[in-house]
């Protein structure tokens, strides 16, 4: 399939049809996932393969009671494991030097004394898996399989369900298999209200259209 038909395809997927996931399939799709880009190349990723029914049950419940996971015959556990604590890095350190660009020393020096460290590592490294997912949910839909993101998790009761090491953490699920169901149209804004060229239109206003019209 076509790139462009693939990210057309794509769509999230709630029910899913009693059908195994073809293994050269899921190959591909895993190595889609290995292949994504990461911040500085760290590449932190770790896929967790949940084909165990009583686990995918119970990462079922840990993700409020979503019940149709579970009729996914795949669900991928999209781990990361953890950077350093960033309140330990020196002030001229890379990430420190980024971060201080992105969001302004004031907010890192306030993060950095949150008392719970472990919290603050993995709200920092939440962004980190959301690369290679969706790697793996483009790759799927090459493949004719679907999927759907699930971001609500009770990530640390979902971590020691799978017997993660300490700092790896799942962060997000992506169950995959065939559709059951067609997805209902999507409300999209056309692309002149996504795109800007060169430098925000003067005298236009969020009002009405979301955004910069040509
Ligand atoms: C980071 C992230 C987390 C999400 N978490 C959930 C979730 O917990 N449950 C769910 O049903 N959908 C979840 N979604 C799916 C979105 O609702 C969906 O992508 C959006 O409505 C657009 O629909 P589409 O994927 O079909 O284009 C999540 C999507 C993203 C990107």
């Amino acid at each position: 399939m076509e790139f462009m038909d693939a990210v057309r395809a794509r769509r999230s997927i709630r029910r899913f049809a009693p059908k195994p996931v073809p293994e050269d399939a899921l190959a591909d799709i895993l190595e889609a996932g290995r292949l994504a880009p990461s911040s500085g190349g760290v590449n932190s990723g770790y896929f967790g393969v949940i084909r165990d029914e009583s686990t995918k049950r119970a990462l079922t419940a840990l993700a409020g009671d979503q019940e149709w996971i579970a009729t996914a015959p795949v669900i991928i556990a999209l781990c990361s494991r953890l950077s350093p604590d960033a309140a330990t890095r020196a002030p001229d350190d890379q990430f420190t030097a980024i971060n201080t660009a992105r969001f302004g020393a004031e907010l890192l020096t306030y993060l950095n004394a949150y008392p719970h460290r472990t919290a603050m590592r993995v709200y920092a490294d939440n962004a980190f898996p959301l690369l290679p997912g969706e790697h793996l949910a483009l790759a799927a839909a090459s493949h004719g399989l679907s999927s759907c993101w699930i971001g609500h998790l009770d990530t640390r009761r979902a971590s020691e369900l799978l017997g993660l090491p300490e700092d790896v953490v799942c962060l997000y699920l992506l169950p995959i298999g065939y559709a059951d169901e067609t997805p209902a149209d999507r409300r999209l804004r056309p692309i002149d209200e996504c795109v800007f060229h060169d430098r925000w239109p003067p005298d236009t206003t969020l009002d009405g259209a979301r955004g910069p019209r040509a």
